[in-house]
């Protein structure tokens, strides 16, 4: 069993019958809801999940998880979802996917947001190994685009998979993916980017992350927000 999977067992063990579970999206996320799916049919706990993807949600679908429409939710008790960097206070970079929209909003309205990572993804400072995923209005590209290199941002709009065009978030947003200098903090870039018109998103999770579980030494280590 790799790390990925041995958090995501730990977290599917943390879930009660009768949560409103969030889903997140990803391969950490993956190996969530089939240890979910698993203890639903071998323990028979009863839930109701809330995906954060169309992927999300086709795979729990699948798997016979019952799912409530985001439409028709104001609160959650647990989000689980991964992460592309983590820092030592818990402040995240998430959002190489295209449902960024969704994964914040999940985060925000849960009472715990539980975040399954393994140790290639913890960062001495955010935007370390990943450019800062920026979804933006698709006319403000260009504005935006200046604003941010205006603070020393450097980067460009996300291609697709194949290369051959641009990527396109599931609710039709382009994605700018931009670095900056190490002397910009999470949090100067986190309230710059709150801040800024035409911006729909970014994937800088700060204040969120209630708990994070990281594998170490073969046990897995829970790191609460302090
Ligand atoms: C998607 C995300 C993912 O959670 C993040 O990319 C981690 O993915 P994986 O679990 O595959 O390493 O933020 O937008």
């Amino acid at each position: 069993m790799n790390d990925k999977e041995k958090v995501a067992k730990y977290a599917a063990q943390t879930v009660k019958s009768g949560m409103l579970v969030g889903l997140g999206t990803g391969s950490t996320a993956n190996y969530f809801i089939e240890s979910l799916a698993n203890r639903i049919k071998e323990e028979g706990i009863q839930i109701t999940a809330v995906a954060s993807s169309m992927v999300s949600m086709i795979k729990a679908q699948s798997l016979g998880i019952p799912l409530a429409a985001i439409e028709n939710i104001q609160q959650l008790d647990l989000y689980v979802d991964g992460a592309d960097e983590v820092t030592a206070d818990n402040v995240l970079l998430k959002g190489q996917g295209s449902d960024l929209v969704k994964e914040k909003l999940l985060a925000r309205a849960s009472k715990q947001f539980m975040v399954l990572v393994d140790q290639s993804k913890k960062v001495e400072r955010i935007g370390e190994k990943f450019p800062i995923p920026i979804e933006v209005m698709p006319f403000a590209w260009q504005m935006v685009k200046l604003q941010l290199e205006k603070l020393g941002g450097q980067g460009g709009l996300r291609q697709n998979q194949k290369g051959d065009g641009l990527a396109i978030s599931a609710y039709g947003s382009l994605i700018l993916d931009m670095t900056f200098t190490p002397s910009m903090s999470s949090h100067q870039l986190d309230a710059m980017l709150n801040n800024m018109p035409g911006v729909v998103e970014h994937g800088i999770f700060r204040d969120l992350a209630s708990v994070v579980l990281m594998p170490e030494n073969g046990e897995v280590k829970t790191i609460s927000r302090s």
